[in-house]
């Protein structure tokens, strides 16, 4: 039987990503997002400073998520499909003392013990996946986390299968997703409490605002299979 391929998206977003890594760390510097007030929401739920497991999908140039985590203590394994990005992590936070490990690559490629986790998070990541594979990486994230273990994750607001955009600072990009409620119920069915689910509208330019689905959740007692 042959082998699932991966998503055209893939490649795409490598590519565009390497291009735009600087670009976009410069553009999300100029507009406020509620990633680290939600992140200290987080850090207080973990468990004592210097103790805790954090893996981070998606990481883009390290700031300011992962440089905030690893300023808590945590030990962060971070990825990116973009080795661009990396890179930036690198310049910008160095090896971090042991505390970071950069892992480059899609996330649906990744693979964990169970339990290996405190807390994973996620910052305008997921919505570039297809939404099939969302599904599946909810899951999949809740079987790498320790029982009680904790999600951090932004999501979109509208049901769209594909969304592709020719020049997205520049570049190529592609998003998917589902509405609000579809998103909660992707949550929900992955076996996590819902602690926080939060529209939050940002603004993006002068003239363009975007809501995002904030989610802060709970692994639930009911362990469920890893797919
Ligand atoms: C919008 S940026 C956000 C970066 C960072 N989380 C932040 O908040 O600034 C999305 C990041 O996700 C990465 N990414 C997109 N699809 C990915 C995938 N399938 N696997 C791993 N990283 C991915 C991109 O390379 C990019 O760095």
């Amino acid at each position: 039987m042959a082998l699932p391929t991966s998503h055209f998206s893939k490649a795409l977003i490598e590519k565009s990503y390497d291009k735009v890594a600087l670009r976009y760390l410069d553009w999300t510097s100029q507009y406020p997002s509620p990633r680290e007030q939600y992140l200290r929401k987080l850090l207080a739920l973990l468990p004592e400073r210097g103790d805790s497991r954090v893996l981070e999908l998606g990481c883009g140039a390290g700031i300011p998520c992962t440089k905030l985590l690893i300023e808590h203590g945590c030990e962060v394994v971070a990825n990116d499909i973009s080795s661009e990005q990396l890179g930036l992590v690198r310049q910008n936070l160095g090896s971090s003392d042991g505390k970071l490990d950069l892992i480059k690559g899609d996330m649906m490629e990744l693979e964990f013990r169970p339990g290996s986790f405190d807390a994973v998070v996620a910052f305008y990541s997921i919505i570039h996946l297809p939404r099939t594979e969302q599904n599946i990486l909810l899951s999949r994230m809740q079987g790498w986390l320790k029982h009680g273990g904790h999600i951090l994750i932004n999501l979109g607001t509208t049901d769209v299968a594909e969304d592709f955009r020719e020049a997205w600072l520049g570049e190529g990009m592609y998003w998917s997703g589902f509405d609000t409620e579809g998103n909660k119920n992707m949550v929900l069915g992955a076996g996590f409490e819902i602690l926080e689910g939060e529209v939050i509208s940002q603004r993006e330019e002068e003239d363009k605002v975007v809501p995002f689905l904030w989610v802060l959740g709970k692994k639930g007692l009911e362990a469920k299979e890893q797919m």
